[in-house]
């Protein structure tokens, strides 16, 4: 049977990780995550006292990251993910992480991957790109909604200035910027839960195949 190659990409919060979790399940393919990886840099850049804007230091870090620096918990909180947009601005960053991610897609069934600069860098060949936004409200109402799930003070204000934020450093860097590629299906998830998106997901999918 003929690979898939799926890239998913989009800011911050837009549900993307969900989204590429379940197509993963849906078609049989093996899914990364691939702001893990910049997360586990940033982690452990901060933990070795290294500048997170030092772009040689860091590019260090990232050659000699091992898949055991990336199964913690710890790491999907918003501390993380703001270390991991500081870090993964450095090119030699960037193309530390990328033979892994290229290799991880060339598997024998291909690949789930999502992130910013999937469609546009890491696999401008895949079959299906799918760049997944919502309006920067939406994704903080969703972020909030889902900290005071966990007993947590709802901050939309604060929340909505950070997701902000972070989608203005990742689009606006000068290396593999968030932007979708020009063949890839915009889903605005705005106005749609998550079972609709991934049913439109499975559309998109379906139709290209
Ligand atoms: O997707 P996630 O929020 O886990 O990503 C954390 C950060 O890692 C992003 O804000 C972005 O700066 C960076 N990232 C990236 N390229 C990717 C995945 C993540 O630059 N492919």
């Amino acid at each position: 049977a003929k690979s898939l190659v799926i890239a998913i990409d989009g800011p911050a919060a837009a549900g993307k990780g969900t989204l590429a979790k379940r197509l993963s399940e849906h078609y049989h393919l093996p899914y990364l995550d691939t702001g893990l990886l910049y997360r586990g840099i940033g982690k452990l850049a901060f933990e070795r006292g290294v500048d997170l804007d030092d772009p040689v230091a860091t590019g260090e870090i990232a050659r000699g990251l091992e898949p055991a620096h990336l199964d913690e918990p710890p790491l999907r909180g918003h501390e993380a993910g703001e270390r991991a947009s500081r870090v993964a601005v450095h090119p030699p960053v960037r193309q530390a992480l990328e033979d892994f991610q290229r290799a991880f897609a060339a598997g024998p069934k291909g690949a789930v991957l999502d992130g910013r600069d999937i469609g546009t860098v890491i696999c401008p060949g895949a079959d299906v790109k799918i760049f997944v936004t919502a309006s920067a409200e939406v994704r903080a109402r969703r972020r909030t909604d889902e900290l005071a799930a966990k007993g947590r003070p709802p901050e939309y204000e604060r929340i909505l200035a950070e997701v902000k934020e972070r989608d203005a450093r990742d689009a606006g860097r000068a290396t593999a910027p968030l932007k979708p590629a020009a063949d890839a299906h915009l889903l605005d998830t705005s106005e749609m839960d998550i079972e609709t998106a991934f049913q439109t997901a499975c559309g998109l999918i379906d139709r290209s195949l």
